[in-house]
């Protein structure tokens, strides 16, 4: 067995860290020693999230910052009190992630999972560029799926209105959190901050596509005996937070602990800048 990294002294925001991936990735990130802000967009959620974390590690320092990150105000507001509340911060991990049954639209105007999986990824990381810039070498870790390789980007119907299916907006909205990856490694080449899509793999247990129609609840007890459980699916999430030879690695997508080559059209840069500027254009004020 490995020796789990030493974080002491190294400070990790976890969003969507009151269940499933993001919750078991925040308790072995407390284990190693790390300050952890948790985001939650329930205070209760987020409460309990904390005190699970304290009664593991009784000593861990453990904060909680809530924002319904469907919301672009909501998102900023988080960012601003991060901001403030935080000298420094050495990890982002943008886990919070939707899988839903029915077209729902934000009081922003956006389709929900394209919103909480790839809008919200976008504002924060940008949003905490400079402290985490400020705070030496730090990585930025977006929780992508293998549903990207399905995903589309139709420039002309983003917010799937003209149709919808729960799968297609989720595929396309990890595919667009890949093509950000790589375009932010791009940018932030050379700067300290690192950034890298996790793949954890389908995994049981977690409360992800609670709401998706009946099929998919069979399909997915069909599947249950093949899917990983939380904590081996959150390993991948834990050792590219914290695993010391990655501090240089960047513009990776990793799943089971290795950087792996994902397929066109996530290398286009062509794609990536034009996917930029829109969502620079969605979320302006
Ligand atoms: N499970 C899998 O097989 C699998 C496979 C590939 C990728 N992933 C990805 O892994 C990530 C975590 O998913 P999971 O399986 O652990 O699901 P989960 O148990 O449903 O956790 C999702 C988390 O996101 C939070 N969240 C959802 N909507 C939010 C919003 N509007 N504002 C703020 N927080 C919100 C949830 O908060 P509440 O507690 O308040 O609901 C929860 O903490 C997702 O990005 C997902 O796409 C999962």
């Amino acid at each position: 067995m490995q020796t789990p990294a030493d974080m002491r002294g190294k400070t990790v925001l976890v969003t969507g860290a009151t269940s499933g991936l993001g919750l078991a990735t925040a308790e072995a990130l407390a284990a190693q020693r790390a300050r952890i802000i948790l985001c939650a967009r329930s205070p209760e959620r987020g409460e309990a999230a904390r005190a699970r974390l304290l009664a593991a590690a009784g000593d861990a320092e453990v904060h909680v910052v809530l924002a319904d990150l469907s919301s672009r105000a909501a998102t900023l507001a988080l960012v601003d009190e991060v901001l403030r509340s935080f000298d420094r911060l050495d990890v982002l991990i943008n886990n919070a992630g939707v899988d839903v049954g029915r077209r729902e639209v934000t009081a922003d105007g956006l389709e929900l999972t394209f919103a909480v999986n790839y809008v919200a990824p976008f504002l924060i990381s940008n949003g905490l560029l400079e402290l985490l810039r400020t705070s030496g070498r730090a990585r930025i870790l977006n929780v992508a799926s293998t549903g990207h390789k399905a995903g589309k980007l139709e420039f002309d119907d983003l917010q799937s209105e003209r149709r919808f299916s729960g799968q297609r907006a989720y595929n396309n909205s990890k595919l667009a959190l890949v093509m950000f990856t790589y375009e932010l490694a791009r940018r932030l080449a050379g700067t300290g901050v690192t950034v890298n899509a996790v793949d954890p793999g389908f995994v049981r247990g977690t409360r992800i596509g609670g709401t998706l129609p009946l099929g998919y609840q069979i399909i997915g007890t069909i599947m249950r005996p093949f899917m990983a459980p939380v904590r081996k699916g959150a390993d991948t999430i834990v050792w590219a937070a914290s695993d010391p030879s990655l501090e240089r690695t960047t513009g990776q997508y990793f799943k089971r602990r290795r950087a792996i080559p994902t397929e066109s059209p996530t290398h286009d840069e062509h794609l990536a800048r034009r996917l930029w500027k829109t969502t620079e254009a969605l979320t302006a004020q």
